[in-house]
């Protein structure tokens, strides 16, 4: 095996200085997670600048056996793009390589490289008149390589799916530097196993992901904003059926936000209050959208309100673009409210969408059980019977220590309470270093050995990322 000093040294040299960050204050914003639960240390930190250059690094790499961490814009939750404190192994920053490739206006696809900020995506695509769907908080953060190595979720998934639906093709440095050419524009393509699908959710454990073909949508010409207060957790469901059975397909996104994230959000971003006289328990978030010009959606929200009274205590609907703003703030807001108020013990959790109820009301009383005095902030995707049943950090814990506290039963309880009802502990956030131990504790132990043999073939060395996800 060579060098790891010479191996660093010829790093170096290959990427020369624009390849290679050293500043301390930047090294440290990338050493450290959005959480602030995790820091690592690296032996180097690097930018490359194009698909030749990563896998002239992880060539470099391999022959030296050093462990080499992705990066994106380190918006994970769950320490995935954090190196461990040991500081031998690499850190690879995708931010140089943000190039849209192609867009093809006729086909809807767009090729773009892995650094590109979701947002300039989105941009690219509107630019055409065109859509490309992904949507979540941290989109002017978050690279596109990040979303498909998390197979993030968001705002649309209702609607358009998850980044893993909305991927055609991808290019991958394998662990031994090879340039995995899957870059293809096609609608159609059963040629053998779909290998890009084993990079899409894999949080670079796999390979490094450098370019990403997209599909894209017609952009809506006509979209409506609501903000419902509903009567209690089963009227959402109800709600939600409903809308998706008479909206003629229009439902895009459909968010809940309980009281108790709403009131957090009024103490913490005072500005941002709901347009309702009295404070609601459970409300939803429900846009509806259409390319078809003039389509008459708040009509549709209406005749929803009008046809379930009884289980709508309130309504709100958006008349302009700024209204539209302001009802997404509410929701979007509400992360930036828990990490203002001191952080929070984030739940990721999904269940069928008719047992979120239940689901809810159990996960409460098991973290009661544990925590009496709890203050929780629950919101999320429940389009997708994703919610985030937050827990706020007790002022005991000021300081941010849950990684520490992580293991002890909150998260255990809530995730029992999911797993109970044929749930997943992680919807859209992925496993990372946090959640390795559930993953453990949750899956088939077929699936983990399977995941397992899958991580020992494709990276043998076991330096991509390394302690992440799943151990070889
Ligand atoms: P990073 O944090 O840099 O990396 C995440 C993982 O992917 C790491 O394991 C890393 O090693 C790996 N990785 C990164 N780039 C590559 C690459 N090119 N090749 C291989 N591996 C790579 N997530 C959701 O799903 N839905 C939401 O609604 C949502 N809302 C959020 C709101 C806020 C305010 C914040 C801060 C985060 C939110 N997230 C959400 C979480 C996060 O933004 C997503 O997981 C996002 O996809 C991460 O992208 P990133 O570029 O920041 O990745
Ligand atoms: C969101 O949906 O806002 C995030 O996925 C959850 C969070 O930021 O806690
Ligand atoms: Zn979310």
């Amino acid at each position: 095996m060579t060098d790891v000093g010479a191996t660093l040294e010829a790093i170096r040299r290959h990427l020369g200085v624009a390849g290679v960050i050293t500043a301390a204050d930047r090294i440290e914003a990338l050493l450290v997670d959005e959480r602030r639960l995790y820091r690592g240390r690296a032996a180097l930190v690097v930018q490359p600048a194009d698909t030749a250059e990563v896998a002239a690094v992880v060539r470099l790499c391999a022959a030296a056996g050093i462990g080499i961490v992705p990066q994106g814009g380190n918006t994970g939750y769950c320490g995935g793009a954090t190196p461990d404190a040991s500081g031998t192994q690499i850190l690879l920053s995708l931010t140089r390589m943000r190039r849209i490739r192609a867009l093809d206006p006729v086909g809807f696809t767009l090729v773009a490289e892995a650094g590109a900020v979701l947002a300039e995506v989105q941009q690219a695509a509107a630019a055409q008149d065109l859509l490309f769907p992904l949507s979540m908080g941290s989109e002017g953060s978050c690279r596109i390589g990040g979303n498909v190595a998390t197979n993030a979720g968001g705002l649309a998934v209702l609607r358009y799916g998850m980044m893993r639906d909305l991927v055609l093709g991808l290019e991958v440095v394998l662990p031994d530097g090879t340039v995995l050419d899957l870059l293809r524009c096609l609608r159609k393509d059963n040629t053998g196993y779909d290998l890009k699908q084993l990079f899409i959710g894999a949080e670079g454990t796999l390979g490094i992901v450098t370019a990403v073909a997209l599909k894209l949508f017609p952009r809506p010409r006509a979209r409506c904003t609501a903000l419902l207060a509903v009567r209690d957790l089963d009227a959402v469901s109800t709600l939600l059926a409903s809308a998706r059975r008479d909206s003629g397909d229009t439902v895009t996104a459909f968010e809940y936000l309980s009281g108790s994230a709403l009131a957090l959000l009024g103490e913490q971003v005072p500005d941002v209050r709901a347009p309702f006289a009295d404070a609601h328990a459970h409300l939803v978030l429900i846009e509806l959208s259409s390319s078809a010009p003039g389509a008459a959606l708040d009509t549709v929200v209406e005749q929803l309100c009008t046809t379930h009274g009884e289980l709508v205590a309130d309504a709100v609907v958006a008349r302009s673009d700024a209204q539209t703003h302001a009802l997404w703030r509410l929701r979007e807001l509400i992360p930036e409210a828990e990490k203002r108020a001191g952080g929070s013990i984030k739940h990721d959790v999904s269940v069928p969408i008719a047992d979120l109820a239940t689901l809810c009301v159990r996960a409460e009383a098991a973290v009661r059980a544990l925590l009496p005095q709890a203050r929780l902030s629950v919101y999320g995707h429940v389009g997708d019977g994703n919610v985030h049943f937050n827990v706020l950090a007790p002022p005991l814990w000021a300081g941010g220590d849950f990684r520490a506290r992580w293991s002890e039963p909150v998260g255990a309880a809530v995730h029992a309470c999911a797993a109970a009802l044929g749930g997943s502990f992680s919807a859209e956030h992925g496993v990372g270093q946090l959640k390795r131990a559930e993953l453990l504790r949750h899956e088939p132990a077929a699936a983990i050995a399977l995941m397992r043999a899958l991580k020992r073939s494709i990276d043998p060395q076991g330096i991509m990322n390394p302690g992440k996800v799943v151990d070889p």
